[in-house]
């Protein structure tokens, strides 16, 4: 994602000028950037507000919407037609909270950006306070938190209370710098900062807070505000557990993923457990039920890798899950790979103890092979990027 080095025309500060005197507008302070996913009602209520609490300060809005069923698009267009601190971005084929904030992040012209959720359970009125203290202070980031005096989660269902106290825990591990609530989905970004650390973004799932922390070149300059949490009144919530595996897969990204693809990581982490099964059904059907050892092996053999499958399905290429005949196909694809992956591996590690390797180095080359093996063509052939 680096910029073309190429030598750029310098656009004169006498054209730029010229223009901004035709457009005649007082230059803008701040966008907030609105993620959306079936908020269609929250639309004009949030505008109302966003009206009354930022007045006196040069603002727009950038609602960033996946193309939701309940036309949340049609709702902000609609509004931007006469009102115009407000834009709207659709995405089609797209879903991630994450991503859809970068991207109206990066549409932004001002020198700050905030980020807030559209359904009216982040407190809109402290985003004159928060542009105050990230201007005043020389921030490069302002949160707004639950978890400072003065702040607080409001009455948030208990089982959300514990997720977002693990969360905070594991964010320790990745953040570059100490912040009581890198949870928060609230926050008001100074755009250099922003811009600067967009390459190093993972970009996925929920917690672009943690992200944004986290994949900064440079220690964060942070503040926080405190803010009480309100109740969702219209629509539902969209965290649920494939939001939760989205934030383990950005805390293994953020830890390793410089060094080795995470995908990979976690496809290595499936064939362990498929290890683990595979010994699990071996040893009861050799064992117990006296099966000749080549039967039982095929048997454990043919369970592991059906689990596999299933649970890379689900965790691994849960960005490209496999449905219906797809799901089949995908399989039958997936057993002719890895069976090919074995013949690898048993022919590598049969090379290596020609070599006179120890039997463990050869063992463990020719499984480290196939795995690479299975992984490559997996993603290639199995779970392959939809064009959709
Ligand atoms: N564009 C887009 N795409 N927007 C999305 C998507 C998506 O896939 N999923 C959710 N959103 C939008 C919602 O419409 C809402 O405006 C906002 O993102 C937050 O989603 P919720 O589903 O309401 O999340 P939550 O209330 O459970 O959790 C939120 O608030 C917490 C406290 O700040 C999130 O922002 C959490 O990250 C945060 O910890
Ligand atoms: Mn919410």
């Amino acid at each position: 994602m680096q910029r073309n080095s190429t030598v750029q025309t310098p656009v004169s500060a006498d054209a730029l000028h010229h223009l901004s005197v035709i457009g005649m507008l007082p230059p803008i302070e701040l966008t907030v950037v609105i993620p959306t996913f079936n908020e269609r009602q929250n639309v004009p209520i949030l505008i109302e507000k966003l009206e009354h609490a930022l007045a006196g300060i040069e603002w727009e809005a950038i609602y960033v919407d996946d193309h939701s069923p309940d036309g949340t698009s049609d709702v902000v267009r609609e509004i931007a037609r006469t009102n115009r601190r407000v834009r709207s971005i659709e995405r089609i084929g797209r879903r991630g909270l994450a991503s859809a904030c970068i991207e109206g992040m990066m549409a932004s012209p001002a020198p700050y950006i905030a980020v807030m959720d559209a359904d009216l359970q982040h407190d809109e009125t402290v985003l004159p306070d928060m542009l105050r203290k990230i201007e005043a202070e020389k921030l490069d980031v302002v949160i707004a938190s639950r978890r400072v005096a003065g702040g607080s989660m409001g009455e948030f269902a208990k089982e959300r209370v514990k997720l977002s106290d693990m969360g905070t825990k594991m964010s320790r591990i990745v953040c570059r710098c100490d912040v009581s609530d890198a949870m928060s989905g609230f926050f008001i970004v100074e755009a250099n900062f922003f811009r600067a650390l967009v390459p190093h973004l993972t970009a996925s799932g929920f917690k672009i807070l943690v992200d944004l922390l986290a994949s900064s070149p440079t220690i964060p300059r942070a503040g926080e505000v405190p803010y009480r949490f309100r109740n969702r009144e219209l629509g539902e919530s969209k965290l649920d557990v494939n939001v939760q595996l989205e934030y383990l897969f950005l805390i293994v990204d953020k830890l390793i993923g410089k060094w080795v693809p995470t995908r990979f990581v976690l496809f290595t982490l499936v064939g362990a457990l498929g290890f683990l099964v595979h010994l699990a059904v071996l040893a009861p059907l050799y064992l117990n039920h006296r099966r000749h050892f080549p039967q039982a092996q095929a048997i454990a053999t043919f369970v592991a890798m059906t689990f596999n499958f299933m649970l890379n399905n689900v965790v691994t290429f849960r960005d490209r899950k496999l449905r219906g005949k797809r799901l089949v196909t995908g399989l039958l694809k997936f057993y002719a790979a890895c069976s090919l992956g074995a013949v690898v591996n048993v022919t590598f590690a049969d090379m290596l103890i020609h070599q006179n390797l120890p039997w463990y180095l050869a063992g463990a080359a020719g499984t480290g092979i196939s795995s690479v093996w299975n992984y490559g063509v997996n993603t290639v052939l199995t779970w392959r990027r939809s064009r959709k």
